[in-house]
């Protein structure tokens, strides 16, 4: 389908089968940034076929990685043996919408002594800036040259473990740190570390390649540099974000969806609050299955926060179940300060969310009393009805699909390709679970 088509949905019918969920995007990406790290091929299993995935593959290519796919099979080999400089030209053209490229920084720095940061996409959720990466580079001792085609990034002497301390537990930022120091001379130790589980799998990758990295339970991560890392085999954990998205699907259309590929452990703080808004679920070894419960639904507080806190990634479906439930939730987003625009369009159809600048209902955090608008009082239970909406990025899209597919009516949804960056197959899937729509 063209960029330009437009998907419509038919809402009102409940969503019941199966869907499967594979590797994680926020992993996988990573775990194939850190093959380049390797002096012998590595192979990453579990991977979904979504948009991100083909940008780090072509980015790897660029840089003289032997990338073979199986995409039906879900497995990606990488060879690293023959890496070489790329063209700015072509990393410029290869990773336009990703922000992954910063993390090639580090591995491309010990196979190459330089790296380039073309301009950085990825979604429009606040303003995403690069200090924190930048900054811990320089720590190691890169060189850092802002110029007119991108960062120029050099390491005329190497890089060295050092201490660093983050003034918020990025995610990013703590790959950056992995990733540059698992083979910088030394040790490093990475204070106030993001402990996703997604960080901790990237951990387990390094550490079939012949990585030193122990985790402290106040969030400190050490790492002890090696002169060289092997390739690794990793099975990618599944996409804790993708299933909780089919969750909250489930939920607002009345339906039952079995999420083969769900974890529990990963997932323990979202299915908190899926039980208190009123979900039924049977958690199983090899998945969950979610239903509504046939009741009015609950209103929540929540307040979204790095791990082992309520993900900001979970906000945007919740809130849309939320507009299905009874009286008054509150959502205080922590992580991003302008990840709330997406209501809007639910607004339009028919929900009733209203937007502040204080922080609500939990602790005040580095938002507050700012321009920004990141606290959500949401009253329910409203109807929604369809709309002609536009995606804004790709989780605000996906719950847009999910508002479509409960609204009385036909929604016209534009850019529905963004959702393709990083939900494996979600058209087959949305058949599947019998859901009405058709593109043009
Ligand atoms: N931040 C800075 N400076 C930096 C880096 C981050 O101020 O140099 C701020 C950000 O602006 C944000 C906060 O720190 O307010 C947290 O950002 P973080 O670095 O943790 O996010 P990220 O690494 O860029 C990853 C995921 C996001 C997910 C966040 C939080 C990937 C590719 N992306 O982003 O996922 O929301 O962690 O868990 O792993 C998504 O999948 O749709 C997505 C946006």
């Amino acid at each position: 389908m063209s960029p330009n088509s437009t998907f419509h949905v038919r809402g009102g019918r409940p969503l019941r089968g199966e869907v499967t969920v594979r590797g994680a995007k926020n992993l996988v990406s990573k775990a194939m940034v850190a093959a380049l790290l390797g002096e012998e091929p590595s192979v990453l299993h579990s991977v979904p076929d979504i948009r991100d995935v083909q940008i780090v593959g072509d980015l790897l290519s660029i840089h003289g990685v032997k990338v073979d796919r199986d995409v039906a099979g879900g497995t990606i080999r990488m060879d690293p043996s023959a890496v070489e400089k790329a063209h700015v030209v072509d990393i410029d053209a290869h990773a336009g919408s990703s922000r992954i490229p910063i993390l090639f920084c580090g591995p491309l720095l010990h196979r190459l002594g330089e790296a380039i940061i073309p301009d950085l996409g990825g979604c429009r959720i606040g303003d995403r800036p690069i200090n924190y990466h930048l900054d811990v580079l320089r720590n190691f001792g890169a060189v850092v040259d802002k110029r007119e085609m991108g960062i120029y990034i050099t390491a005329p002497n190497g890089l060295t473990g050092t201490k660093i301390h983050l003034e918020y537990p990025s995610v990013g930022a703590t790959e950056q740190v992995l990733l540059t120091a698992v083979r910088a001379e030394g040790l490093t130790e990475l204070t106030n570390a993001a402990v996703e589980p997604e960080i901790e799998d990237l951990i387990a990758v390094l550490q079939k390649m012949g990585a030193i990295i122990s985790v402290q339970t106040d969030r400190t991560i050490t790492i002890e540099g090696v002169e060289r890392l092997g390739g690794y085999e990793h099975t990618a954990i599944p996409d804790r974000i993708e299933a909780a998205s089919w969750a909250c699907a489930a939920l607002v259309t009345e339906g039952d969806v079995y999420v083969r590929g769900a974890q529990q452990k990963p997932m323990a703080t979202f299915l908190n609050v899926l039980r208190k808004v009123g979900a039924q679920m049977d958690i199983l070894d090899d998945g969950i299955r979610f239903r509504h419960p046939g009741t009015p639904l609950r209103a929540v507080a929540i307040e979204t926060d790095v791990h082992p806190g309520f993900m900001t990634d979970w906000q945007q479906p919740l809130v849309v179940a939320l507009t299905q439930a009874e009286g008054i939730s509150i959502v205080h987003e922590t992580v991003y300060e302008n990840r709330l625009g997406f209501t809007d369009a639910l607004n339009q159809m028919g929900a009733h969310i209203q937007v502040y600048r204080e922080c609500l209902g939990g602790s005040s955090c580095r938002f507050g009393r700012r321009n920004y608008n990141h606290s959500a009082v949401i009253s329910g239970p409203k109807a929604l009805h369809g709309a002609e909406i536009t995606v804004p990025d790709l989780r605000g899209g996906f719950s847009y699909l999910i508002a479509a597919l409960a609204a009385d009516g036909v929604s016209a949804i534009h850019g529905i390709d963004l959702i393709d960056r990083g939900y494996e197959s979600f058209r087959d899937k949305l058949t599947a679970l019998g859901a009405e729509f058709w593109e043009d």
